[in-house]
């Protein structure tokens, strides 16, 4: 198998294994709440909408009429959104021009090749919006205290997946690489960066987000301890570390 393809397995059972609890924590506490923009900019197209690399529905939601495609079967079970497809965005299983646009939400910073999936974005769409984290990322002490309780007591903060889409993500998270994917399948682009801001929701269930990422789940032997010890170093943190308000690279193609 090759490296893409080995990428692409350990990505599908990531997030085939972390599903019930992407769904429950990270969906529901910050993905739905990023998606905003992004829904935004795809709003305005009309319909029908692809959501590419779609998981448990965070931007789905929001565009109720979308149509949902990612790797994981157990992500697609909690998608609320009617019509779903397991499948590659790097190979769209649709005839050229079947959507009004096509958008990805955090999935860009996990293909192997991101211009593959982006030029494919751009043969069933018209137009194309993309969001991924911004990179570096500053800072923020209520993940740094979470990871410092995972590394002592996996030995590591992040788990093989996590790894990856760390370093597939730098290559993506800054306005210069976003412009160039869309640049790259022939679009005319309109880039920027914002900032979403993430209401706090509790040392518990920030924990709970955390650790149900696909950096982290699994990656523990004692869930309940790491769980009470993270909870614990979070609620210790000062009130003036706790807002959080990520920085994101968004993107708009549309077709020249
Ligand atoms: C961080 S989640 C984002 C899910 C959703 N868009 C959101 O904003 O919550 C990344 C998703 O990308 C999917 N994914 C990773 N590689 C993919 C690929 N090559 N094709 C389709 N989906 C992929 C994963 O299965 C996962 O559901």
């Amino acid at each position: 198998m090759s490296d893409a393809g080995r990428a692409k397995r350990l990505f599908a059972e990531a997030y085939d294994a972390s599903a019930d609890g992407f769904a429950r924590s990270a969906d529901r506490l910050v993905y739905g709440y990023l998606a905003r923009p992004l829904a935004r900019a795809l709003g305005e197209a009309g319909s029908p909408v692809l959501d590419v690399a779609a998981g448990s529905g965070a931007l789905g939601r929001l565009l109720p009429a979308a149509v949902a495609l990612d790797l994981s079967a157990a992500q697609l079970r909690h998608n609320p959104l009617p019509a779903r497809l397991q499948g590659d965005a790097e190979r769209l299983p649709f005839r050229d021009g079947a959507f009004a646009a096509a958008g990805c939400a955090f999935g860009i910073n996990h293909f192997p090749d991101p211009g593959a999936a982006v030029a494919e974005m751009a043969r069933v769409a018209p137009l194309v919006g993309l969001l991924t984290w911004s990179r570096p990322e500053a800072p923020y002490r209520p993940k740094q205290a979470v990871m410092e309780v995972v590394a002592r007591h996996a030995g590591s903060d992040r788990t093989a997946a996590g790894i990856l889409a760390d370093e597939l993500g730098e290559r993506v998270g800054s306005p210069a690489a976003v412009r160039g994917l869309l640049e790259g399948a022939g679009l005319r682009p309109e880039v920027a960066e914002v900032e979403v801001d993430l209401p706090w929701p509790g040392a518990a269930a920030f924990v709970d987000y955390r650790l149900a990422t696909v950096g982290v789940a699994g990656l523990v032997d004692d869930p309940a301890t790491v769980r009470r010890q993270a909870i614990a170093a979070v609620a210790a943190l000062p009130p003036e570390a706790l807002p959080w308000a990520p920085r994101l690279v968004l993107g708009v193609g549309r077709r020249r």
